[in-house]
């Protein structure tokens, strides 16, 4: 009577644990899917892969320009800033170019090297790309990122998304995964020993 309890609250506990493995690969499967159609891609389109330095050739204020986000949209004066506009000398090639802050500069608005992340506050924005101006002359030289293969000819500043924070991205559904099988492997192994020694109890050894 109590053995026959036994094995059933055993099988009970195994078959949470099998779906607490399963649920843990199923997780991380979803999780590599999002992985792979959000952030891969970003990555993929960064092709601004060398480090060189550059020495700044130019930089000053253009008029300003309107926010691209909000274009059409009515009230003029609150989605403008100013157009910062800088050239440097990427000196591996010994080019002169455009240099933009990030890889999400580019997608915004190529016609500016730095696009304010907010621009609500005209006076502010202004103030800070001023600041952002004077930096750039005062630090003439610095390093700077570019395309190996010159389908991109511009350079940019930081990098969003460098390779190796790819890396990190996997790493959490990666370590689910190895952690939902070594579950489901360990439900199995403590099932054959189970049944192996049924069976030796039932031949009577
Ligand atoms: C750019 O830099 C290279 C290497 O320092 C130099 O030889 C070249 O004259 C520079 N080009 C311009 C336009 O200043």
């Amino acid at each position: 009577m109590l053995g026959k309890k036994l094995v059933t609250a055993q099988k009970r506990g195994e078959t949470r644990a099998l779906f607490l493995g399963l649920g843990m690969v199923a997780c991380s499967v979803i999780m590599y899917f999002f992985i792979g159609i959000t952030i891969v891609p970003a990555y993929k389109r960064s092709v601004w892969t060398n480090e060189s330095v550059c020495t700044l050739m130019k930089a000053s204020i253009k008029d300003p320009v309107h926010c691209m986000y909000n274009e059409g949209s009515g009230d003029e004066n609150i989605f403008r800033y100013p157009c910062l506009e800088v050239e440097v000398n990427l000196t591996r090639l010994g080019q002169v170019v455009k240099l933009y802050h990030t890889e999400d500069t580019v997608d915004r608005n190529p016609q500016c090297s730095y696009v304010p992340p907010n621009v609500e506050n005209y006076g502010e924005v202004q103030k800070e790309v001023e600041e952002i101006t004077d930096n750039f002359r005062k630090h003439q030289t610095f390093s700077c990122f570019y395309d190996p293969s010159r389908k991109e000819e511009s350079v940019i500043l930081k990098r969003l998304y460098p390779p190796e924070d790819l890396f990190f991205a996997f790493i959490w559904p990666s370590l689910m995964l190895l952690g939902g099988v070594l579950i489901i492997v360990m439900v199995k192994i403590s099932q054959y020993f189970s049944v192996l020694s049924a069976s030796q109890y039932r031949t009577g050894t």
